[in-house]
């Protein structure tokens, strides 16, 4: 198995933009070249990750305060960064994450209205100081990533209106003009080939600069 510094690598973007695609395929392509490699999605990732997961996609939970629904995430997050990723991180090992706190923001912050404030306090307890080296945002326009999701049964954020979607989709962006150095921003209207191999150059530069 090849070593390389550990490298913790999340993907964020709007539902339907094309994080997962991208995530594993880049996920298959370290494989390939031998590297010790773990991907997890948020929320899950645990047992007990996953558990809190179906409480948060639940669309009978419709009543879930937006604190609520900020502090399972976390709950989530926390369990998983405690279990998986900081013991991969310890061995060396490369962990890519199909979401992380940066949706949190985006969603229960710019899209629920939450405080940013509130949240970065509760980041501070559930993450400390787990932060990712590199976050790629693929940037889909709405219409485009719904249509992607088409013949889905919508879950219960999935399934929110226009505008806190787009309040969202725009907190992305503020993230990442806010912190340059760690987001790679892609077009998500790229085709799937396309935007793996930028991925790909960013990595090998990540990968050529840990050696
Ligand atoms: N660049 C692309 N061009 C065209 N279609 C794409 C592209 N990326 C992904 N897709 C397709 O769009 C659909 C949604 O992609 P994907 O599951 O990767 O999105 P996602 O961001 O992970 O969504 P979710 O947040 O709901 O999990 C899939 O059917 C996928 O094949
Ligand atoms: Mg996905």
């Amino acid at each position: 198995m090849k070593s390389a510094r550990p490298l913790l690598i999340s993907f964020e973007g709007i539902d339907g933009s094309g994080k997962s695609t991208q995530c594993k395929m880049l996920y298959h392509e370290l494989i390939d070249r031998g590297f010790a490699v773990h991907l997890y999605r948020e929320p899950g990732g645990t047992r007990i990750s996953e558990k809190i997961r179906n409480i948060l996609l639940d669309r009978e939970n419709m009543e879930m305060s937006p604190v609520t629904e900020m502090l399972l995430y976390f709950a989530s997050r926390n369990q998983l960064i405690s279990e998986k990723v900081v013991p991969a991180l310890k061995k060396g090992e490369i962990v890519l994450l199909d979401r992380f706190v940066d949706s949190t923001i985006a969603y229960q912050g710019y899209g629920r209205n939450l405080s940013l404030e509130s949240i970065q306090k509760v980041a501070d307890v559930a993450i400390g100081t787990v932060i990712p080296d590199l976050t790629i945002l693929v940037d889909t326009p709405l219409e485009t990533a719904e249509d992607r999701m088409e013949d889905r049964d919508l879950d219960r954020l999935e399934a929110e209106n226009v505008e806190f979607k787009l309040r969202t989709k725009n907190g992305y962006l503020k993230l990442a003009e806010a912190d340059s150095h760690r987001f790679l921003v892609l077009d998500g209207r790229d085709s799937i080939d396309s935007l793996k191999r930028t991925v790909l150059t960013r990595i090998d530069q990540l990968l050529d600069s840990s050696v």
